[in-house]
């Protein structure tokens, strides 16, 4: 690259960092999104996400994942679908956003992680930028937005946790993973406006781990960052869910008796009503959403899914079906 398009590109990140980095970029902004975040690393917050979407689609609700884990995306695999292309491909090589979508099912969109980038610094915030600005132009065509955030505290993962109204703080039991949920806490403390901060805890052995993070951590967090964060619920450590993921087969779906998947239930019902509250819009819609949700849904198998990932038409009909429109 010659030296002066080297500076070109500098000025222009530069100027896209200045703009956006404070500006606490919302997709979705007229409706419902939640990221599924925290400091540290493989305390659930993919296989939560994955799962909790399934739940929503479920529901009839028309959900899009954005798996946005920088460089080691893994949402496709915990959902056994293998997409052809993800956001790095729409970013950066010339795919179209439409490419990137994976109708998994009527009511559920996947945005594939971006495998193509070696890690968070590495995406300018203008390419995240651009990523929301395309979000936006699934907004008013669908309900809510889930992003499976990555682990740690550089930037790019801080905005793409405020970049929800929503945000669930992904915890374990274990001391090291709440010392990395405080920090995380505290570095989102001052970004936060007009979000809801939630504390999920996964892995729950016992009931005393969980008792203790409700008497102790929680009242610590409100008043040393005073972040009004509310308890979601916790989900116990479960071997349906070590069994699926190593299955790639959802837990919901593959062990839906499971005690994991009735607190995964759970949580998404709970979500679901404080969503509720803060949009006026689904409230219009929830009595067809309940009656949905009492109503059995089929799935495609696998088998299905993997004929159609080389089938052109069957995009179409399924962006028809997902979008509501006539082919
Ligand atoms: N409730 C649970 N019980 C037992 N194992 C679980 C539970 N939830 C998640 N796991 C296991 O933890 C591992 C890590 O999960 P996952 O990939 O969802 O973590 P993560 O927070 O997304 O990690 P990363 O920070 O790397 O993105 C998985 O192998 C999964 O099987
Ligand atoms: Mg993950």
């Amino acid at each position: 690259m010659s030296d002066q398009a080297q500076e070109l590109r500098r000025l222009r990140e530069k100027l896209s960092n200045a703009l956006y980095s404070h500006s606490n970029r919302q997709p979705f902004k007229n409706k419902l999104s939640i990221s599924f975040a925290g400091g540290k690393g493989g305390t659930g917050k993919t296989a939560l996400s994955v799962n909790i979407a399934i739940s929503f689609a479920r529901k009839g609700i028309k959900t899009v994942l954005l798996d946005a884990d920088v460089g080691l995306a893994n949402a496709n695999i915990i959902l056994g679908v293998k997409p052809k292309k993800n956001w790095a491909d729409f970013l950066y090589n010339k795919a179209s956003f439409e490419d990137i979508l994976y109708f998994y099912d009527n009511d559920l969109i996947l945005i594939p992680g971006a495998s193509g980038i070696s890690d968070a610094a590495n995406l300018p915030s203008y390419k995240q930028e651009e990523l929301f600005l395309s979000l936006d132009t699934l907004e008013s065509h669908t309900d809510v937005l889930i992003i499976d955030v990555g682990a740690g505290i550089q930037e790019n993962i801080i905005n793409f946790s405020i970049a929800s109204n929503n945000i669930v703080v992904v915890t374990n039991p274990d001391p090291t993973a709440l010392t990395d949920a405080y920090s995380f806490i505290k570095v989102i403390s001052n970004k936060l406006y007009n979000h809801k901060v939630y504390l999920l805890i996964n892995m729950a052995r016992t009931f005393e781990e969980v008792k203790r993070i409700y008497e102790l951590f929680v009242p610590m967090v409100k008043s040393r960052l005073n972040v009004d964060l509310e308890i979601l619920g916790s989900i116990s450590y479960s071997e349906e869910m070590v069994l699926s993921v190593k299955q790639s087969k959802p837990l919901v779906i593959n062990y839906p008796r499971s005690e994991a998947s009735r607190q995964i239930e759970i949580i998404t019902t709970k979500l679901l009503g404080n969503l509720y509250r803060q949009n006026q819009v689904l409230n219009a819609k929830q009595e067809g959403y309940v009656k949905k949700a009492n109503s059995t849904k089929t799935y495609v198998t696998d088998d299905a899914r993997s004929v159609d990932a080389g089938n052109k038409d069957s995009f179409v009909s399924r962006f028809c079906k997902f979008f509501g429109l006539k082919k």
